[in-house]
């Protein structure tokens, strides 16, 4: 079953320079409210997970530039990054051999319905892949995302660059229906 989030936002947060927005969804708002602070997926109760099955439609154009968006898919925290111009260029300007998962940012993302790549939008599983915490947003040591629980450095692109995570932070099987639709799931 698909749900359309894009007139569901409900919050948003200025927490000092980081713009965060919590949609609240069907099944966001059966699961509870998802927080930062709320460290491990594994922790999601059953509930939680049967609600947030099923694919997700969201609405791009309700992110805008420097903010990230968050939601649930299948009980896992899903982030849509709107990336800034400087976000993206050092994205694309790191030597991927430098990489422990070596993945450039193209790579990273998906094309829209007329075979071109736009750079902007990030859609990640925001999960470290360590041991599972969510990380947290326009942090760490290249202004990516970090993970509190055990130091983990993600970069603009969401892939490991410092710290105990063996992989770049999971892209989830998602399509565009319309410039600005993406289906997750
Ligand atoms: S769970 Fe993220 S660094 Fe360990």
């Amino acid at each position: 079953m698909s749900e359309t989030l894009n007139k569901d936002v409900d919050h948003v947060e200025d927490e000092g320079k980081r713009d965060f927005i919590f949609l609240a969804t069907g099944a966001a708002a059966g699961a509870g409210v998802l927080s930062l602070a709320w460290p491990f997926v594994a922790q999601m109760g059953k509930a939680a997970d049967t609600l947030a099955a099923g694919s997700i439609e969201i609405n791009l154009a309700n992110v805008a530039e420097g903010q990230q968006l968050k939601t649930l898919w299948r009980g896992k925290p899903v982030f849509v990054r709107h990336r800034t111009p400087a976000e993206i260029s050092a994205a694309e300007a790191v030597d991927v051999a430098t990489l422990p998962d070596p993945q450039t940012d193209n790579e990273r993302l998906i094309p829209n319905q007329s075979g071109a790549v736009d750079p902007k939008y990030l859609v990640m599983v925001g999960v470290c892949t360590h041991f599972g915490c969510v990380p947290v947003g326009e942090a760490g040591d290249y202004d990516g995302w970090y993970c509190p629980c055990h130091g983990s450095h993600y970069d603009t692109s969401g892939r490991i660059r410092k710290g105990p995570a063996p992989t770049n932070m999971e892209i989830p099987p998602y399509e565009f229906l319309s410039d600005n639709i993406i289906k997750v799931g």
